[in-house]
């Protein structure tokens, strides 16, 4: 979604930072950009509709390069459009106080129409029709001589969501930064300050961040941070290293950052592993849930709450649990589960998946299961992030950043982290030892077998030219593979733009088989797990509808593979673990298929990586 870039420095110009901090967000979707810049002479502002790149070209040829070195404070925006449609005029940064003041603003300010109107009876003029320019005008309002108290001000009097950075010619090297449910993370380097709503835009600087926390405001000079809170007070907030570099968030010779995430499979899912295996006693430490075995035991139902791509993992969840924990399990949609007035309480463990950590919905979802009492935890991969603090214990993916805007390895380290959750609850109940022991050393197989699936590379490429001109599939899968089938079917859709289902292999003969016919390929998840053979005879019955049945089969499995057109073939695990190395064969097939159509793979249209609106 939209991105934040600010930079002050002694000495350096700040457009160069501001622009390659943009470059750094553009994975999180947008449709405009722009910067601020101040010198001597006052505030600068440069928007442009379309791509960083087009704001570069644009600003190359307004500001030569002689003349950028006078420019060592900035602020720059993408915006993906909420309030009024993506043009220039509606880009950030906006200004106020006759051109003074500009701002960039994440989130949505919700009671934006009353502040405009009270805005508008003092003669402000607006010209946008987004609901960041009030705060502009509202920022500029206030500001008797201190744009901090001024800001603080302004923001006492909004209700919504905002991560927000501001400059002001009245305030020369001072920049303001707040946040309230948008993250912001200012980097202190050693000569130079480096504010972004996201740590990737921060790493080519420095390490050393501070994550501000919700109701912070900050004013930054190049000498230093000081941070309040809304009522003027001062805060204190640490210094943290960060702990990956640039080189993770750089594509490393790979086409795309898809492809890149999809081969790191078997070293995020190493990280996320590491130390939290305990093979003696067949189980997992979570040290980060912080739960004793007596709070374990007095749970009674889990709730795992998430959307999109950590919906489905959650959904892996559920079968694990129950199978594992033998503990009733549910998976729900997080927007969906937060406005039903959910019925959960203090028997309850809500657990929720974020990789971005900043999903509002399921942030809410977070808030809601907190009111009502019942055990929260986060499972994020972004240290940090909104709902990781929030839930205030979890398990943290160390997967590294993903930056591909469809998420690959946040969904095989979710079903890792929530299969050794499982194994933990299920130790304190009626798993054994000997079946903890057991089930440890299939989890620490899963980087091994994630990158004999990643061998199939080639192979899956070739298959996926044959289907490539499809424009309707279907996704089948049973039990367990159930969720990797919708996980398949949302990566082809995303990335590819074919329209895909995801289903239930048993459901399709009750309505949805009526679509099938040779120009309809169906993707069949037969691993050789329990429900194999039921779901071979789905297989049977869209062959006898002519569809071309592209098999995920388990090696040796003949039967299988004679059954299907095309047969891509994986490891063999138990089931706990198909669901993973069935996810990396969808994930290849979705990303070949896609690079076949000439998608733009690691942007797809409309979407954003992290979805900061409900
Ligand atoms: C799919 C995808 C989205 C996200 C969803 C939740 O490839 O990326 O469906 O999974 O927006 O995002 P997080 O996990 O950050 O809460």
């Amino acid at each position: 979604m939209c991105g934040i870039v600010g930079f002050t420095s002694r000495s350096a110009s700040a457009v160069g930072p501001l622009v390659s901090g943009l470059r750094r967000l553009e994975y999180r979707g947008y449709d405009s950009a722009g910067v601020a810049l101040e010198c001597d002479e006052g505030i600068k502002v440069f928007k442009q509709t379309g791509k960083v790149a087009e704001l570069d070209a644009l600003l190359k040829k307004e500001l030569p390069e002689e003349e950028r070195g006078k420019f060592t404070v900035g602020i720059a925006h993408t915006r993906w459009a909420t309030h009024g449609l993506p043009t220039t005029v509606n880009a950030h940064p906006h200004i106020a106080d006759g051109g003074s003041l500009a701002l960039v603003h994440n989130g949505i300010v919700e009671n934006y129409a009353a502040l405009r109107s009270g805005l508008e009876k003092h003669g402000v003029k607006f010209v946008s029709q987004t609901d960041t320019e009030v705060l502009a005008h509202l920022v500029a309002t206030f500001d008797k001589g201190d744009l901090l108290a001024a800001t603080c001000e302004a923001l006492k009097r909004v209700e919504g969501t905002y991560g927000i950075a501001l400059i002001s010619a009245k305030h020369p090297g001072e920049m303001i930064v707040a946040r309230k449910g948008s993250p912001l993370v200012i980097g202190v380097g050693e000569k130079d300050i480096v504010v972004a709503s996201d740590v990737s835009a921060i790493v080519a600087y420095t390490r050393q961040v501070i994550y501000l926390k919700d109701g912070d405001v900050a004013r930054i000079t190049p000498d230093g941070v000081d941070i309040h809170s809304l009522d003027f007070s001062p805060v204190s907030r640490e210094v943290q290293e960060v702990d990956w570099d640039i080189g993770a968030i750089e594509k490393g010779g790979y086409e795309h950052f898809m492809l890149k995430e999809i081969f790191e499979q078997p070293d995020a899912l190493r990280n996320t592993i590491r130390g939290r295996l305990d093979a003696g006693e067949g189980t997992a430490i979570l040290s980060g849930l912080n739960l004793r075995p007596r709070d374990l035991a007095a749970v009674r139902r889990l709730v795992i709450i998430g959307c999109g791509t950590s919906l489905h993992a959650g959904m892996v969840g559920k079968y694990l649990f129950e199978t594992l924990a033998d503990i009733p399990a549910s998976a729900e949609q997080a927007a969906e589960f937060r406005y039903c007035n959910p019925i959960v309480g203090p028997d309850d463990w809500v657990i929720a998946l974020s990789q971005s950590g900043e999903t509002a919905d399921t942030l809410a979802a977070v808030r809601e299961s907190n009111r009502k009492g019942a055990l929260v935890s986060g499972l994020c991969n972004v240290v940090g992030s909104t709902i990781a603090r929030e839930a205030g214990r979890g398990v943290y993916l160390h997967a590294g950043p993903e930056i591909s805007v469809a998420s690959t390895k946040a969904f095989t380290a979710q079903v890792t982290a929530l299969l050794m959750t499982a194994l933990k609850l299920g130790r304190t109940r009626r798993l054994s030892l000997e079946e903890g022991v057991k089930l440890v050393a299939e989890i620490e197989r899963i980087p091994d077998l994630i990158s004999e699936v990643l061998k199939k590379s080639d192979d899956i490429a070739k298959i996926a030219e044959k289907y490539a001109k499809a424009d309707d599939m279907f996704f089948i899968g049973r039990g367990i593979l159930y969720p990797a089938a919708l996980e398949g079917a949302l990566k082809i859709k995303e990335v590819a733009y074919v329209h895909a289902e995801g289903y239930q292999a048993a459901e399709l003969k009750h309505g949805p088989i009526a679509l099938l016919g040779e120009e309809t390929p169906v993707v069949a998840l037969l691993s050789d797990i329990a429900g194999k053979e039921k779901t071979l005879g789905n297989v049977q019955e869209c062959r006898a509808r002519r569809a071309p049945v592209i098999g995920i089969v388990t090696e040796g499995d003949a039967a299988a593979a004679a059954a299907v057109n095309d047969a891509i073939t994986l490891p063999r695990t138990s089931a706990p673990i198909a669901p993973i190395v069935t996810a990396v064969a969808l994930q290849l097939l979705a990303y070949h298929v896609a690079r076949l159509r000439g998608c733009e793979i690691d942007q797809p249209r409309n979407l954003a990586k992290s979805v900061t609106v409900e």
